[in-house]
């Protein structure tokens, strides 16, 4: 049965139960009891320091909120369904302990700022988590790409081998991804790191409350400054999980590459035994759950952001309880990612890269057919033409069932008289990369430039 509500002074009858559940938000936001103490404890001492309330009077608030921390940590105090939520649960246990002078904490505020507090504090330290968890994962990525700088394989397009790289390369383009998403991550920590608190309801308060203050206290670079803005929006919710959904699609990714690189058909990977499944009936399978589940997960994600959305696009200002179903999305959203990160880092350190079988691919299926048409460019021919020219070249050992290195110059000369004897030359993948000098290219100088980088920057942080 839900407990008198604290806010039932103008009410005749008491919620009706079914209401009362259908509008409970504890068991989700019972997650936040850290973030909502610590934003009550800052709050009470600005209000004892400005002289809203008497300084031992806020003091022993402050107090008894510290008791109830312990309280709940030691799992005295239940947040569980009789309450509306974690902020009515939080302060009616402080008028329990302190009688009704316990009521004084909300004084010049409104659950309406507390939960926007509340919420910013979690998703500062949330996307401090994740962009470490992406430096540990980068971490990886740049010692699998040290151990395998100089590992061929077929780069692909279309699923279809298209020139040979360096699996170094490979790996270092999700280095990059994955930097851009911590950036995306730590750009949105900016605007998330304001103080709402103080906004009270929407308009702001008549007590002669220090904003700035509290927003000091709690480590916040300001305050949101328009109280109707700080209460009404969750932008920076919205940004968070779109960061989120990025870094899901480029782990979902990475998963995709591990799933397909794993098959026999490839055999360019072995995942460890820790983060591979058997099957119940067939003995001989290794299967790449984990990798999968990563793929898989990217969805609940995506179903986040667009929750979040669609929750507030028709919102008139300022606050709603629509945005009440915020928290649903922003923890699955961030749990999801966290989780992710968490295993793709040690999956990936337990894979095994097959650099041979890897580099015996990387000049199939014609992956050299690129240089043929750039060696009759070098002596003089368009680029449309070499390319024409290289292509019935393929078609010939498609017929012949060969490849192109299996023609020796004088098979080359019936296509062109451009083709000398160095044509063999450039029919190696070695060869192929190592001519690649373009800025950001697979030769292995530029790979070696990469590398250098990414040891500079993964270095610096902590
Ligand atoms: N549980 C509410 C939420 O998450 C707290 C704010 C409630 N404010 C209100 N005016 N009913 O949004």
């Amino acid at each position: 049965m839900a407990s008198e509500n604290l806010w039932a002074g103008r009410f005749r009858e008491s919620l009706a139960e079914i209401a009362h559940r259908f509008s409970s938000s504890i068991a989700l936001d019972g997650r936040l009891y850290r973030e909502d103490i610590a934003g009550s404890i800052a709050h009470v001492r600005m209000l004892g320091a400005t002289g809203v309330l008497a300084v031992d009077e806020a003091t022993r608030i402050a107090t008894a909120l510290e008791e109830i921390r312990g309280e709940i940590e030691r799992g005295e105090l239940e947040l569980d369904a009789r309450h509306e939520d974690v902020h009515m649960a939080i302060e009616g246990r402080l008028i329990e302990k302190l009688g009704p002078g316990g009521g004084a904490l909300h004084t010049a505020r409104s659950r309406n700022d507390q939960v926007a507090l509340d919420e910013r504090l979690y998703l500062r330290s949330a996307l401090d988590g994740l962009a470490d968890a992406i430096t540990e994962l980068q971490r990886v990525l740049l010692k699998c790409a040290e151990e395998h700088a100089g590992t061929l394989m077929p780069g692909y397009t279309h699923t279809q081998r298209a020139q040979p790289v360096l699996l170094a390369h490979h790996l270092l383009a999700y280095a990059s991804m994955f930097d851009r998403d911590r950036e995306r991550l730590l750009d949105c920590r900016r605007r998330t790191n304001r103080s709402p608190l103080g906004a009270a309801a929407l308009a702001g308060t008549s007590f002669a409350i220090d904003r700035m203050m509290v927003a000091g206290e709690l480590g916040f670079d300001g305050i949101v400054e328009n109280s109707m803005d700080a209460v009404s929006d969750r932008d920076y919710i919205i940004e968070a999980v779109a960061a989120c959904s990025i870094t899901m699609m480029h782990l979902s990714r990475i998963a995709e590459d591990l799933v397909l690189w794993s098959t026999p058909e490839f055999g360019f990977v072995t995942i460890g035994d820790a983060f591979t499944t058997g099957s119940s009936i067939m003995p001989q399978k290794k299967n790449p759950d984990m990798a999968e589940l990563v793929r898989g997960r990217t969805g609940r994600v995506y179903g986040s952001l667009i929750s979040l959305l669609t929750m507030m696009k028709g919102l008139p200002l300022a606050y709603n309880r629509d945005m009440q179903e915020d928290k649903g999305p922003m923890f699955e959203a961030i749990d999801t990612t966290r989780d992710a990160l968490a295993i793709m880092a040690p999956m990936l350190a337990s894979s095994t890269f097959h650099g041979t079988r890897m580099a015996s691919q990387a000049d199939a299926g014609f992956s050299l057919a690129t240089e043929v048409a750039d060696y009759l460019v070098r002596r003089g021919l368009p680029f449309r033409e070499a390319h024409h020219i290289t292509g019935r070249v393929v078609a010939h050992c498609v017929e012949r069932g060969c490849a192109l290195n299996d023609l020796d110059p004088v098979a080359f000369r019936t296509f062109s008289p451009l083709f000398e004897e160095d044509i063999a030359e450039y029919l190696r993948p070695a060869t192929s990369i190592a001519l690649k000098g373009s800025a950001g290219s697979t030769a292995p100088a530029e790979v070696q430039r990469q590398l250098a980088h990414w040891r500079g920057v993964l270095g610096a942080r902590a």
